[in-house]
């Protein structure tokens, strides 16, 4: 929908005007680290990136008190987009594995925006870096590689909201994110993290039948495998400005 704040008597005099550019604070919140970026509207950062480690316990108190003081810092904004690394329904938390059981039921849409005093969307964590990533053509899907294992799953640009395969079954009995998160990166090392990921990847490109699979997240440095021709390693930036995004999607908006 176009901006219809512009009335027929200040129609002339904006004409001589730049239109008001709305900018997004976007926040990623992550098992390690909280970061947050300002964007313009075609979603290019405005400004630095900014970063303040995940509190422990991560309680959706002090997680939303480091975004108060995060967004404090940066320049003004007039709208917020939050990837979340759990389920999220219309800005209302299902699941947070890796943060806080408090989270269950949380309006953070609702409670961030009575905050900071500006309008909030919220989508899981993949979902938003993938709205980022892709190309809009086909179907795609995208896999964020962090403390958690994030998947993302779109049809024609199309979100198919809260693709959870994190805690299903993969291999050996142990589920994708018990394979393939920070923790056992870090217990196994990378060479086999790496032939777990292959194995991931052949196993959801059968599951999926996707055109090209992104693969994203903070550990996407430790990739030294190589990948099939459809498979793209994207910044992890892009979880951040995949935050525009979500001021263009019926499925993120609340109902
Ligand atoms: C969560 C997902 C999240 C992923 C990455 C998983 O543990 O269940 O919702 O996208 O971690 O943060």
């Amino acid at each position: 929908m176009q901006p219809t704040d512009v009335q027929p008597a200040d129609a002339e005099l904006a004409q001589d005007q730049p239109a008001t550019v709305k900018k997004t604070l976007a926040v990623d919140i992550g098992g390690s680290g909280i970061k947050v970026l300002i964007l313009d509207e075609q979603g290019n950062p405005l400004g630095t990136r900014d970063r303040e480690k995940t509190p422990d316990p991560a309680t959706p108190d002090a997680v939303i008190a480091i975004i108060e003081q995060l967004a404090s810092q940066q320049s003004d904004y007039d709208r917020v987009s939050v990837g979340f690394p759990g389920v999220v329904r219309q800005g209302v938390v299902f699941t947070a594995v890796n943060l806080h059981p408090l989270w269950q039921g949380c309006d953070l849409a609702q409670q961030l925006s009575d905050r900071l005093g500006r309008p909030v969307r919220v989508a899981n964590d993949a979902d938003m870096q993938g709205l980022g990533a892709i190309s809009g053509q086909g179907v795609e899907m995208v896999i964020t590689l962090g403390t958690g294992f994030g998947t993302a799953l779109f049809t024609e640009g199309q979100l198919v909201p809260n693709l959870e395969i994190a805690h299903h079954r993969f291999r050996k009995g142990e589920t994708y994110e018990e394979q393939l998160g920070r923790e056992a990166l870090k217990r196994v090392g990378t060479t086999t993290w790496n032939k777990r990921l292959t194995k991931a990847i052949a196993s959801l490109s059968h599951a999926f039948n996707y055109d090209r699979l992104y693969l994203g997240g903070g550990e996407v440095k430790q990739i030294d495998t190589a990948l099939p021709e459809n498979v793209k390693v994207v910044s992890n930036v892009l979880g951040l400005l995949g935050g525009i995004k979500l001021w263009q999607s019926a499925e993120t908006a609340r109902r």
